[in-house]
């Protein structure tokens, strides 16, 4: 069950409700909604800040039941750390905290007056925003495949209002738009790969497309990408029983003609490595290799949902890496769908394999304004940036300025790197135009400048995803990265001079 999102005007110590949630700065720093409970609770709140029970810590939280003189049946005062101090970042973690300890109660609906803390540089439109994404973010389960036991029959949080601090109207409705593309996103890379198929992708895609107008959807199956000659693509596919496609989403909201922009998302449904087979212990997290095609179908279902006056175009290669006799191997040459030839140097480096005919086939049918692809694509940039900032590459530093701010913006945060001509000679081949590896240096800069050779002459930018789509360990999930950039990225566009 998915939670709703209201606004909400009353006064938090009349606001009917199971919980009512308010923010307390570290030393005893009252929000106003905090004042206004505790002076209608006759000083509830002040009293346990003076026992010293409410510090105000950031993100600590304390419950206190039925305090005489609220209507709410309980107050929950949250931490928001220092005063001084306090950001974006501190917003979106104690909004993250205050819904986990809404779902250790057995209430069924609270309202937050957090959404009326002041934030640095952000308005009242971002911290509903922020919030509400916030909180579908810690409500979301994974039930797909298996029950997670119930430690109890308590309620469960099914509706949430926010206090309105200004216009927040706005904010919230784009916040439900991208929690659903998060959502979706999240929902489809958490899916075991014997389910979430090349096949099944198409069939989510079409599923989509038939539900919304001025969505359509196109799938290319691998007969006809042979035609056309998919040869890199194909050949990554080659040796499993799960056939390959291309899924190309087009939406329609902007003018008749407008060139789309287009985002294009790396669909490994399982990376075993191929012949190059990777070590066992792992290798499960594998089925996340999808995670760049799951970003950018959750960023185009956020942006129908939105309906942002924008043409967009969202294409997935859909493969799966397999051993097999008829798999590919290290030494093949393929001849991808530019007729630039590739040197097989290493079959696990895939991602590139189907990326290249996939940008360039949507190139070749869109002429985008704009291309971003995102993808798991290097184990190098997980070194680099670790699990935090999603590793940037464009030759274009306006798109990349605009990436860059939309990630900042939505707490979604991505890093440049280099994409110079320097690097490229590591990519030289004897055999063919260029090879898919460029050693061990610079691996995830090795893989944007392989992109870099198909994209020739276009406004591209490339987000290597490997570290942020998913939260590694066995019970890690996807993360729905880069949802959050991609739809903010796009609002942008609509909202530029
Ligand atoms: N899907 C992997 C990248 C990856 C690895 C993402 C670990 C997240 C965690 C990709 O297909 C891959 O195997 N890349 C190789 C490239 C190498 C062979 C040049 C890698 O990073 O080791
Ligand atoms: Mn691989
Ligand atoms: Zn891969």
């Amino acid at each position: 069950m998915t939670l709703q999102f209201s606004l909400i005007s009353t006064a938090p110590e009349t606001v009917d409700t199971a919980c009512v949630v308010v923010g307390l700065y570290e030393g005893g720093v009252f929000t106003s909604a905090a004042a206004r409970v505790d002076g209608a609770a006759g000083g509830a709140i002040k009293r346990q800040v003076e026992s010293g029970d409410i510090t105000g810590k950031s993100g600590a939280c304390t419950v206190l039941f039925a305090p005489a003189g609220v209507a709410a049946q309980r107050v929950l005062v949250v931490g928001l750390g220092a005063q001084k101090s306090f950001d974006a970042a501190r917003f979106q973690k104690v909004s993250l905290e205050a819904i986990r300890a809404l779902g250790r109660l057995p209430v069924d609906r609270a309202v937050s007056y957090l959404t009326e803390v002041e934030v640095p540089g952000r308005d009242a439109a971002w911290r509903a925003r922020t919030a509400v994404l916030a909180a579908d973010h810690a409500s979301y389960r994974y039930t797909a495949t298996f029950k997670p036991r119930d430690k109890s029959a308590q309620p469960e949080l099914s509706s949430l209002g926010f206090a309105d601090g200004g216009n927040a109207q706005s904010g919230l409705q784009q916040a439900v738009a991208i929690a659903e593309g998060v959502r979706f996103a999240r929902e489809l890379a958490n899916l075991p790969p014997n389910i979430c198929t090349p096949a099944y992708i198409a069939a989510q895609a079409q599923a989509f497309a038939e539900a919304y107008d001025g969505v359509t959807c196109r799938v290319l199956d691998d007969v006809e990408m042979e035609q056309l000659g998919f040869g890199s693509l194909l050949a990554v596919g080659r040796g499993s029983a799960n056939r390959p496609k291309l899924v190309a989403l087009e939406y329609r909201g902007g003018k008749e003609g407008e060139k789309p922009y287009a985002l294009v998302g790396k669909g490994v449904t399982f990376d075993t490595g191929g012949i190059s087979l990777k070590p066992g212990p792992g290798m499960e997290e594998m089925k996340f290799d999808m995670g760049g095609a799951a970003g950018v179908l959750g960023a185009f279902i956020a942006t129908v949902k939105m309906a942002l006056p924008l043409n967009l175009v969202c294409v997935v290669p859909a493969v799966e890496n397999m051993p097999d006799g008829n798999s590919y191997r290290p030494g093949d040459v393929l001849t991808s769908l530019s007729g630039l030839t590739i040197e097989v140097l290493n079959t696990d480096a895939e991602g590139r394999l189907i990326l290249c005919d996939a940008l360039t086939w949507t190139l070749q049918n869109y002429q985008p304004q704009a291309t971003v692809d995102a993808a798991t694509l290097t184990g190098a940039c997980v070194i680099a940036l670790g699990k935090h900032a999603s590793g940037l590459m464009s030759r274009h530093d306006d798109l990349a300025a605009e990436l860059l701010a939309a990630g900042e913006h939505s707490l979604d945060r991505a890093w440049r790197l280099p994409l110079w001509d320097d690097y490229q000679v590591q990519l030289e081949s004897g055999f063919a135009d260029v090879a898919n590896i460029g050693g061990k240096n610079a691996g995830a800069i090795t893989a944007g400048c392989f992109l870099a050779r198909f994209t020739e002459g276009q406004r591209w930018a490339h987000l290597d995803v490997a570290g942020t789509a998913w939260d590694e360990g066995r019970k890690g999930l996807a993360t729905g990265r880069p949802v959050p950039l991609l739809a903010q990225w796009l609002i942008d566009r609509t909202e530029k001079a």
